[in-house]
């Protein structure tokens, strides 16, 4: 059923069937291909849809209301099923308890703190480039987009470089368990997830009894060390607190800047004005790199489960309904932003949601954010002039909007 209309009292029946369908393809390729369009479609045809016990929910005032009440709209762990099997640390965590951990992670990755990878951050990336720059061609994901964000988060977390195809194994069989076979049905899906869970707190124990032994200057010594508040007391963190915390960072850390570089990178390689502004005037990087989130959208939606009965613009919400939040409905919304649908670099104010909204907005924001702007820094420096390869056809994969085959060329 679809709700959101004038007055937001009763189901739009006369829409439904547009608005289901709209709905019902936001895991699709094609969703995922050019979702400003859906967007556009879903907020116009029904900005809360109901489908079963899934709801959709598609513009800036219900996002922002499901963002802003977590005792209801909760993102526990049954919230999305990652093949963990305890809660993620911090988001599958319900305040009041949540607050206790963001205030021992928050210090961690404060912008100060990310501002002291810089040099090593462009250090990579110029040694990326070096590796296809006179080949006048690369497949960006593969080249540029994938190792770029996987290195330097094995390095901040003190991890051995060799393991690096490992890692990003982790981390694919979590977030895409199905790879390009969109055939494989859900237990399969979640056969894969748990196999690989295992393996990955099996990783990370073994590093962790060697950091017991042996501190260094990385996140998982500062984690053994770090202590929590916990009913008054300041205690250390238990092994399988850590261990679901490194479960979270690889899982939100890597992928989500991944899908932010390949879609900045296609989105700039096909419109060369923006391109050019950008190469005019690197100062406008951060202003660009905030447009590029909020109209891309790399991740387009957030998961919560409705833990009470309640309502949203007319939609009756039943105790464990799942809630698919779409925050780059938000970010195209006209009463945010009125001349949504143009992309500016230079826009002032610019409150997207990219990072999320509420008490679980992204925890690594300050990263992304240095990651993406030495990226763009040190790649329009050295390749100012690049579009994509004659004849591509872009392929995004569904939910987190990643694109795994992204030819560039330049001369
Ligand atoms: C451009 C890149 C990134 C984007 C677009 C992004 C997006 C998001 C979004 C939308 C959320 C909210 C999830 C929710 O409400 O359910 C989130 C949360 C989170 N992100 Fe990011 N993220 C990015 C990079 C990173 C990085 C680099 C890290 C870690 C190093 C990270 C760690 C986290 C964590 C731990 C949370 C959960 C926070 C909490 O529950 O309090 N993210 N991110």
């Amino acid at each position: 059923m679809a709700y959101g209309s004038p007055g937001d009292t009763a189901p739009l029946d006369a829409s439904s069937d547009t608005a289901m369908a709209l709905a019902a393809g936001i895991m699709s390729a094609e969703f995922s291909k050019e979702p400003q369009e859906y967007f556009r479609r879903m907020r116009a045809e029904a900005p809360v849809v109901k489908i079963g016990t899934m709801v959709v929910l598609a513009r800036w005032d219900v996002i922002n209301q499901a963002f802003r009440n977590p005792a209801v709209f909760s993102s526990n762990k049954d919230a999305v099923d990652l093949g963990n099997v305890r809660p993620l640390i911090p988001l599958q965590i319900d305040p009041p308890q949540h607050k206790n951990y963001r205030k021992l992670l928050d210090p961690l990755f404060a912008p100060r703190v990310m501002a002291e990878l810089e040099a090593d951050v462009a250090k990579l990336a110029n040694e990326l480039i070096d590796t296809f720059i006179a080949n006048g061609s690369c497949d960006f994901n593969t080249d540029f987009a994938v190792p770029l964000p996987c290195t330097v988060f094995m390095r901040l977390l003190g991890l051995p470089s060799q393991d690096l195809a490992l890692f990003l194994r982790f981390k694919d069989g979590i977030i895409r368990p199905g790879g390009h076979d969109a055939s494989l049905d859900l237990d399969a899906q979640t056969r894969i997830r748990t196999e690989i869970a295992q393996e990955m707190y099996a990783y990370f124990e073994k590093i962790l009894d060697q950091r017991e032994i042996e501190r260094r200057d990385d996140l998982l010594s500062k984690l053994l060390d770090a202590e929590i508040n916990e009913d008054g007391d300041r205690v250390r963190l238990t092994r399988d607190q850590i261990l679901d915390i490194c479960f979270l960072l690889l899982i939100a850390g890597l992928d989500t800047v991944t899908d932010s570089l390949d879609c900045f990178y296609a989105y700039l390689a096909q419109h060369p004005e923006h391109r050019e502004q950008i190469v005019a005037d690197p100062a406008i990087i951060p202003s660009a790199i905030e447009e590029l989130l909020r109209w891309e959208s790399p991740v387009p939606g957030v998961a919560r489960i409705a833990v009470a009965d309640t309502e949203l613009a007319g939609c009756p919400i039943h105790t464990g309904d799942k809630i698919s939040v779409l925050v780059g409905a938000a970010n195209t919304d006209e009463t945010l932003f009125p001349d949504g649908y143009t992309v500016d670099l230079l826009r002032n104010p610019n409150p997207h949601v990219a990072f999320g909204g509420g008490v679980h907005r992204c925890l690594g924001s300050h990263l992304a954010r240095l990651e993406l702007r030495v990226a763009m820094r040190e790649w329009h420096r050295r390749i100012p002039s690049y579009s994509l390869a004659p004849d591509t056809d872009l392929e995004y994969t569904p939910a987190l909007r990643q694109i795994e085959y992204l030819p560039l060329v330049w001369s």
